[in-house]
């Protein structure tokens, strides 16, 4: 019994499985419902606050009643991100197979950190290591980091790139810092999403130097070769843009930047999935020659967050970028520990829910997903200029950027949108005109789910 309360003590078996049950029902609950709430939040987060900012007391309190008032205080303020209508942001779903490991990775309770002292998920990782490098067509012997999301996969290759680039100038940039190093030029396309400048700043790279686009957001490969020199150089290129959902042409620019000994980063956080489809994998032509990859199996692959990955082809740069070593530790003789592979130290079990939904799609799968979503994304842009909005984008990928009229109207719409319910879409500016992006990631929707969220859509711009 807790001495601090009079309401049982949840490691003694019986009351801890009535505690999970309690949880796993609760997340059935809200599983079975999530298609048909309203996709907003009934409840913004001042509203909320009253309920889950209670003064925290002294005692401890009964945890059956702690996770019942955890469920009745997010019920109202919970976004159905994980609805089949979602399409705002790149958001991805949740398989049940992925997130059932999920749950078992938290029970498990693993810090995966060091290969030798966690082995089941140093197989389960190693495994996965080796399946998406092969489904993705990655060089052999590159290694994957499994890291949180976009931005830290980003952060990763674009360390392993510092490392490469500066040693190349004769710097160790481990042991010396920043300070008094050659100059870095970092390049990236006009439209690089923003968290390859965040990862930038973190590096202590800051502000990269930006090369112009064309129409679709792609770098442009002309003013790329303009800006090339034999400097140091770090380019991130970009495997769908998260407006247009266009693939930088990686067969041109990647030669051209090698010719300079440049580092090339590919930063697809969603869009690196299309080289597992036939279908799709012409949009990432040639991207295999990069040295680095990110992306983000919680968006496109469908596993829960916390599931960024990082591929390096040249895994002594991997390791000497991000790895440490302590006398305390145990490390790996062989393969890399798991903490030499991303910025963390202690880290949770993600290979799991990886292994899981790959084990569960197999490659057929997988492809049969990207495919599903691209086409999801054509009958919406079909669907948009057929009740007279216009679609700004080629619809390569899953990506659809439409626009309504002036920009008030285009705003009014996504207002009008988001108040029906129906579905969500996210607004945004792109060349300069507000739009309307819809973004396609997540397995459960169905063709009728796009047929709703079409209607709510043609009632929202014909107010
Ligand atoms: C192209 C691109 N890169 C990076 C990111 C960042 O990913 P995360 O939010 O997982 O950090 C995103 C997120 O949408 C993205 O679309």
């Amino acid at each position: 019994m807790d001495p601090r309360c009079n309401s049982g003590d949840v490691t003694e078996p019986d009351d801890r499985d009535a505690l999970l049950d309690l949880a796993a029902r609760h997340a059935k609950d809200y599983l079975d419902g999530v298609g048909d709430r309203p996709v907003p939040p009934a409840s913004g987060t001042d509203d909320l606050l009253a309920a889950f900012a209670q003064p925290l007391g002294t005692t401890g309190r009964d945890p059956r009643q702690v996770i019942e008032d955890l469920v009745a205080n997010a019920e109202p303020g919970l976004t159905a991100m994980s609805s089949p209508r979602f399409f705002g942001f790149v958001i991805g779903g949740t398989y049940p197979v992925a997130l059932a490991a999920d749950w078992l990775t938290g029970a498990w309770d693993q810090n995966v950190g060091l290969r030798e002292v966690t082995p089941a998920h140093s197989a389960a990782r190693e495994a996965v290591e080796g399946w998406l490098t092969g489904l993705l067509g990655l060089p052999e012997g590159t290694t994957m980091g499994t890291v949180t999301g976009g931005l830290m996969a980003n952060f990763t290759g674009l360390a392993a790139g510092r490392h490469a680039v500066l040693a190349r100038a004769g710097w160790d940039v481990e042991a010396s810092g920043l300070q008094g190093a050659p100059r870095v030029r970092v390049l990236v396309g006009e439209e690089r999403h923003d968290t390859v400048d965040l990862a930038l700043r973190y590096l202590g790279l800051g502000e990269p130097e930006a090369v112009p686009a064309d129409d679709q957001g792609r770098i442009r490969v002309d003013a790329l070769a303009d800006a090339l020199t034999d400097e140091p150089t770090i380019l991130a290129l970009q495997a769908g843009n998260v407006h247009s959902g266009a693939f930088d042409d990686f067969a041109a620019a990647i030669p051209l930047a090698h010719e300079h000994d440049a580092w090339v980063h590919i930063d697809g956080a969603f869009g690196l999935w299309a080289a597992a489809s036939p279908r799709t994998r012409h949009l990432v032509a040639g991207f295999e020659a990069a040295d680095s990859w990110a992306t983000d199996a919680h968006k496109t692959l469908n596993v829960p967050y916390d599931s960024g990955l990082a591929f390096v082809a040249n895994s002594t740069a991997h390791r000497a970028a991000l790895g440490i070593h302590a006398p305390y530790l145990i490390h790996s003789k062989g393969a890399p520990d798991p903490m030499e592979l991303g910025p963390e130290f202690s880290q949770r079990g993600r290979a799991f829910p990886l292994w899981a939904a790959l084990q569960y799609l197999g490659r057929d799968g997988v492809a049969e997903l990207v495919d599903r979503m691209v086409h999801h994304a054509r009958t919406f842009a079909d669907g948009v200029r057929a009740m007279g909005g216009e679609v700004l984008n080629d619809v390569v990928f899953t990506q659809v950027c439409t626009a309504w009229g002036d920009d008030a109207k285009t705003a009014e719409v996504e207002r009008r949108l988001l108040a029906d319910g129906t579905a969500w879409m996210t607004g945004s500016t792109w060349r300069g005109r507000k739009v309307l992006r819809i973004a396609v990631s997540n397995h459960a929707t169905t063709d009728s789910d796009v047929e709703r969220a079409l209607q709510a859509l043609e009632v929202a711009a014909n107010g």
